[in-house]
């Protein structure tokens, strides 16, 4: 078809890296072209923290909620929510004052402000993983890392209005490395046309039998179906937990509610 859709079509995340470090100019290009993903009004509320040093890798992957494969990674790239350096400039800036005397309210970083500032982190990170794919370098997300709040602060040295909300592992692909795509719901079941198209539960059976072929009766959870295993391992675990409380210590933070 082109180039892009190719590159876009033939990407897996990648687990498994080549042990070769990844050059200057490719590291370079990949931030280049994060920075140059859409932005919210052209704010850039978000910052990228390259990561090489090992011993930091490897905290990384037990606080990520273990995952070993992470210190293995030549690269890793913190995508971080941040409005710090908006507020920084409004405060060096005298907008407070500004705000008394021209009767406006002085509205400091809320809940809009870190879902924007995600969004911006978040769509950079998309423009990070394609460019490293064009460029045969392989990526994974690691979600985790906006569990932790409190170590992550400390370890990455994040200021107050400031939440890492994606971390990519990059690499180039080990030689000879057969990718693995994981299947996707049928198109019918994400995609609606002009308005949303609330599943009946025939449609929502239909959507999710797929998976049924990954249940095993045979689970520590005695889960009877493939929805109770997922919810089981998935959104009832301990990493879903503290991701949730995390997040909710962030948001405090962001309303104002902990000074
Ligand atoms: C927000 C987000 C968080 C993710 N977190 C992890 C993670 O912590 N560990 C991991 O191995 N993969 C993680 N992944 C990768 C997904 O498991 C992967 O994208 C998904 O299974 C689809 O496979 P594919 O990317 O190969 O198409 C994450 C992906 C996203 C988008």
């Amino acid at each position: 078809m082109n180039e892009i859709i190719d590159v876009l079509n033939n990407r897996c995340s990648l687990r498994k890296y080549a042990k070769e470090m990844i050059s200057d100019k490719h590291l370079d290009l990949i931030l280049d072209m994060a920075i140059k993903a859409p932005t919210a009004g052209n704010m850039m509320p978000y910052s990228i923290i390259v990561i090489k040093d090992d011993e930091m890798k490897e905290t990384l992957s037990q606080t990520c909620d273990n995952q070993p494969f992470i210190k293995s990674a030549p690269v890793c790239l913190v995508f971080v929510a941040d409005y710090q350096k908006w507020f920084d400039y409004y405060r060096i800036n005298d907008v407070e004052k500004f705000c008394k005397k021209t009767g406006r309210t002085y509205q400091g970083p809320s809940e809009s402000s870190f879902i924007l500032a995600l969004e911006d982190a978040l769509i950079a990170s998309v423009n990070a993983v394609t460019a490293a794919e064009s460029l045969g370098i392989g990526s994974c997300y690691i979600g985790d890392i906006m569990e932790q709040y409190e170590i992550h602060k400390e370890l990455l040295n994040i200021p107050r209005y400031a939440y890492p909300v994606a971390m990519l592992c990059l690499g180039y692909y080990p030689k000879d490395y057969k990718k693995k795509f994981r299947t996707r719901f049928d198109k019918k079941y994400v995609v609606f046309n002009e308005k949303y198209n609330i599943l009946d539960e025939k449609r929502i059976k239909d959507m999710y039998k797929h998976l049924d072929n990954r249940f095993s009766e045979n689970n520590p959870f005695e889960a009877k179906n493939y929805a109770q295993l997922h919810y089981a391992v998935k959104t009832n675990s301990s990493f879903a937990d503290e991701m949730n409380r995390s997040i909710k210590e962030v948001l405090k933070v962001w309303n104002g509610l902990i000074k």
